[in-house]
């Protein structure tokens, strides 16, 4: 395997051009962009039209964006919960189609976990910045899941509505933009709201998980983790501290991704 630089996935992309620009590359083609300028679109608004190309499109569920930049929603990823209690992620969904088709992203589009044959391993394993856990702390904020990083997410975990938690899916022995993330929370399903039928493919045992690539410019959101979370009144929210995008994990809507066809 080439050897890779070792940084911190978790770190905000700049906040210039170059991480809009890539957004860009990996979704209509490097040759076609390859002319465009940093910063000359929002991702909220029409390349294909604008580039007179057709993009490929797909449907997703996602947690709604009720505030901030992002144009559109956070995607679900689809749990289900094996005979063992551990909680595990599947690659698709009939109606969806190919779940890791979303990570595809974000520059996440060479992670070798995108590809099925890649492992049968579909657990999702804790994962957190230590950064995040150190500043979470300094804040007063208990992050319940700092001992058992690295182990795989059990349903006996998750006590009560309302626990959350980062993890890694498919990314064994991988590093930086190589490694898929997301959030799993254990929600309460009568709060739950979303127009969808497909929402049962999504959900085990009252939990739910998102994809953490912010709809914006590709930061990694967190949960119930910031004290910008609590003084900004959003701590029940999946929030972006990058420029304060605001998705509601309770609040489940149908989109098509991604976000600028
Ligand atoms: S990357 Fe800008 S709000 Fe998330």
């Amino acid at each position: 395997m080439a050897e890779q630089a070792a940084k911190d996935p978790f770190a905000p992309p700049p906040k210039t051009g170059i991480d809009r620009r890539t957004f860009v590359r990996r979704t209509v083609g490097s040759a076609a962009v390859g002319a465009v300028g940093a910063g000359a679109f929002s991702l909220g608004v029409p390349l294909s039209t604008t580039l007179g190309l057709k993009i490929k499109r797909f449907p997703y569920l996602g947690a709604a964006r009720i505030k901030g930049p992002a144009p559109k929603g956070i995607p679900m990823i689809p749990i289900q919960v094996d005979e063992d209690g551990f909680l595990n992620g599947k690659t698709s969904v009939e109606g969806i189609g190919n779940i890791l088709e979303w990570y595809g992203y974000c520059s996440h589009d060479a992670a070798p976990g995108l590809k099925e044959s890649f492992t049968q391993d579909n657990k999702l394993y804790y994962f957190q910045n230590p950064e995040k856990i150190h500043h979470a702390e300094d804040a007063g904020i208990k992050i319940w899941y700092k001992d058992l990083l690295d182990k795989p997410l059990h349903i006996d975990h998750f006590t009560e509505p309302g626990m959350g938690a980062p993890f890694k899916w498919r990314s064994h022995g991988q590093l930086d933009n190589n490694i898929i993330t997301g959030i799993a929370i254990r929600v309460n399903p009568s709060e739950v709201k979303g127009k969808t039928s497909l929402l049962d493919e999504f959900v085990d045992r009252d939990i739910i998980a998102f994809c953490s690539f912010c709809s914006h410019f590709c930061c990694v959101p967190g949960f119930k983790e910031t004290k910008q979370a609590i003084v900004e009144n959003v701590n029940e929210m999946i929030f972006c501290t990058c420029h304060g995008s605001v998705y509601d994990p309770k609040l489940i809507q149908e989109y098509q991704f991604p976000p600028n066809g």
